[in-house]
């Protein structure tokens, strides 16, 4: 009987994941999600209802909890997605990413190393950023597993703290630990806060669009698909204290990004080429705004064999009719709170 915890299985890369997971060999997934506003179980409520996911509500900094999973399930793998996960939320307030993501981290791992008498037929994957490097100049390299960490944001800097623990606990305690690095991700079930669905659901309904500062700053895209993929991959391959940097090779700058979106909404809606674009707004820029990021994944590449099947020409048009088909998850999930948010983030800027 094998089974993993899959903690943020509610939120957009871990729904994937568990959706992925759950045509899978794994007897038992377990997810647990504190359904903050970025959880959203109707993203995994059909394999809930149908039995194949075991969900629980609950907080990864609640010891007694994540003690008493652990114990109940036997847990062999586990894959660690939860944290708070918006580097402009992080601005407006960073206590929660402290908590959430240095301090459940080290909730997990510390669970993890008492559960675990040996390596054997264990992993705990760590899922992280790309952030924790900060930021790149135009001709420098693309990060890669020795990269110094340089965070900007108190997000990059929680997750950078996070990884950090995660690699001591290994070293130390030898917890079987694996820690992945990714660059941004798209695809479906992605909150509305952050770039790629915004953009999309403001083109859709005609709303501005918030491009801040020059919009030069670049972002190496990733297919939330492609990523489930190498993290399984990690979990089946990957070496112990090892780190996988997790990116297609596809960077863009934000602009273009946002052009490529209004020239498939105008598709999608069959406006005239070139409507949507006038709704592109260039508003004050984020503090502390990194310029640019890209991920050299080589070792994934050779070592795992795993490639990107996803390109960005075939990908963002079809996400856009993605979020045209889900309106009702999209009205769902845009509540009071997400309104009162966005005022916040964008009135004035
Ligand atoms: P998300 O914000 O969509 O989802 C996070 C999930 O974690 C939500 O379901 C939320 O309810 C849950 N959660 C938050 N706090 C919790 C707590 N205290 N206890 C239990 N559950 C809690 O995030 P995402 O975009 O799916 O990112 C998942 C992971 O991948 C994060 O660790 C993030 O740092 C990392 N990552 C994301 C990206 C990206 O582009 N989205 C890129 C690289 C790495
Ligand atoms: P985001 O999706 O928040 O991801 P991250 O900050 O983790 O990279 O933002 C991606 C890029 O898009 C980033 O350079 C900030 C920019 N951006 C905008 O220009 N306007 C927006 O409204 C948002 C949300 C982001």
């Amino acid at each position: 009987m094998t089974a993993w915890l899959i903690t943020g299985g509610a939120g957009f890369i871990g729904a994937n994941f568990v959706r992925m997971a759950a045509g899978g060999a794994v007897d038992t997934l377990v997810v647990l999600d504190a359904l903050t506003y970025a959880g959203n179980l109707a993203n995994i409520s059909d394999l809930v209802d149908a039995g194949r996911v075991q969900f629980h509500k609950g907080d990864i900094c609640d010891g007694a909890l994540v003690d008493w999973l652990f114990e109940r399930y036997s847990f062999d793998c586990v894959v660690h997605f939860a944290a708070e996960s918006h580097v402009d939320r992080s601005i407006l307030g960073p206590q929660p990413f402290l908590r959430t993501n240095i301090e459940g981290t080290y909730v997990l791992i510390d669970a993890a190393r008492r559960a675990w008498q040996s390596e054997e037929g264990h992993r705990f994957v760590h899922v992280s950023t790309d952030e924790v490097f900060g930021d790149l100049a135009p001709h420098d390299p693309a990060f890669t597993a020795t990269t110094p960490y340089r965070p900007s944001s108190p997000y990059a800097a929680s997750k950078a703290a996070a990884d950090h623990l995660v690699r001591a606990w290994q070293r130390t305690y030898g917890l079987p630990a694996i820690i992945t690095n990714s660059g941004n991700n798209y695809g479906p079930w992605q909150f509305p806060e952050k770039l790629i669905p915004l953009m999309i659901l403001n083109a859709i309904e005609g709303r501005e669009l918030p491009v801040y500062g020059d919009g030069g700053q670049v972002r190496d895209w990733l297919h939330v698909s492609d990523h489930c993929r190498a993290i399984m991959a990690v979990i089946e391959g990957g070496e112990i204290g090892g780190t996988y940097l997790i990116g297609a090779d596809n960077p863009r700058a934000n602009l273009d990004v946002v052009r490529m979106i209004c020239r498939a909404v105008d598709a999608q809606l069959e406006l005239t080429p070139g409507t949507s674009e006038k709704l592109i707004r260039h508003v004050k820029d984020r503090p502390g705004h990194d310029r640019r990021y890209a991920l050299d994944a080589t070792i994934l590449r050779t070592k795992l064999g795993w490639h990107p099947r996803e390109t960005f020409e075939t990908a963002l048009p079809a996400l856009v009719r993605w979020y045209l088909d889900h309106k009702d998850w999209t009205d769902a999930v845009r509540t009071g709170a997400y309104r009162q948010y966005y005022e916040r983030q964008y009135a004035g800027r």
